[in-house]
This record gives structure tokens, C-alpha cells and sequence, in this order.
């Protein structure tokens, strides 16, 4: 099972931005967890950044031949971008949205998320851990199927 794990604009800059709400941890080193835990749980897991609306859209589109399923937190793109969620909706695979902070606990324009309705569901607020729960379930979903 392969599963591309997408992180959009400013994940970049994890560790060093606001690190009362997204924790001191590095882009990096979530990377790097989730490639182990992807080991431990049979997972190809393969992760891309990027700060760019267009990169995400392509990044989706490409995945379909590629990938069984997308792990993605699109940043504040989940809040407005319609061509993302344009991008999810023309895949055939699923894809969980993940959110490290509590989003409903936070600012009025970050409650609503434009993407999620085409994704199969959303994990918001558990930190990096919602990653590994989005590829659990993704694992679970997408279940025997083998690429
Ligand atoms: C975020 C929440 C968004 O509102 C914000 O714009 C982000 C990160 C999160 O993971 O909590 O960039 O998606």
C-alpha cells in the first residue's frame, strides 16, 4: 500500500512557527516519524511540502497513478482554496484531511473547510498524531487492494 502524505503552505515552517499551537517539532521530524511508522505498519509512505496552490493540485492529480490514498493538510488552503478541492474531487482514491491544531478552537475563518467535503473524513487537533490515525483508516478503507 503507498500512501503520499501532503503538507501545504507554512508546514514548512513547523518548529519555528507559532509553537504554542503547532509544537516545537520540525516538518522533518514528522517526516521522519511517519516513514517509521509506515514501516512498522507496511505503508510506503512518501511526503511532499509545498507553499504552492498549483504544486498541491499537481501533486494530487499525479498521485492518482501512484498512490492508494492521500494523507493532507492543506494549510490555510483548506479554508478557501476551491481549486484543491476541485483537484480531490476529480481523484478516484480517498483522501483524509488532517489538521495539528484544534481549528474550531481558533479563529472564525478557520472553521470552515472547503475541502473537506470530498475527502472521506477529517482529523483535527491531535497534533502530529493525526497523521498516523489518517493512515490507519486510510490502510483500513482502502483495505487488500495492492499497488
Ligand atoms: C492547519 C490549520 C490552518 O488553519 C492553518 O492555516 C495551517 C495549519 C493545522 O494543521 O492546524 O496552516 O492546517
Amino acid at each position: 500500500m503507498k500512501f503520499l502524505v501532503i503538507n501545504g503552505p507554512n508546514l514548512n515552517r513547523l518548529g519555528l512557527r507559532e509553537p504554542a499551537i503547532y509544537g516545537s517539532k520540525t516538518l522533518t521530524d514528522l517526516e521522519m516519524d511517519l516513514l517509521a511508522f509506515g514501516e512498522i505498519e507496511q505503508i510506503e509512505v512518501t511526503c511532499f511540502q509545498s507553499n504552492h496552490e498549483g504544486d498541491i493540485i499537481d501533486a494530487i492529480h499525479e498521485a492518482e497513478d501512484q498512490f492508494d490514498g492521500i494523507v493532507l493538510n492543506p494549510g490555510a488552503f483548506t479554508h478557501y482554496s476551491y481549486a484543491i478541492r476541485d483537484a480531490i474531487a476529480s481523484v478516484s482514491f480517498p483522501v483524509i484531511e488532517v489538521h495539528i491544531s484544534n481549528v474550531h478552537a481558533r479563529e472564525e475563518f478557520r472553521h470552515t473547510s472547503v475541502t473537506a467535503p470530498v475527502t472521506i473524513g477529517q482529523i483535527i487537533g491531535l497534533g502530529f498524531k493525526g497523521y498516523e490515525l489518517a493512515m490507519l483508516a486510510l490502510k483500513e478503507r482502502v483495505g487488500g487492494i495492492q499497488r
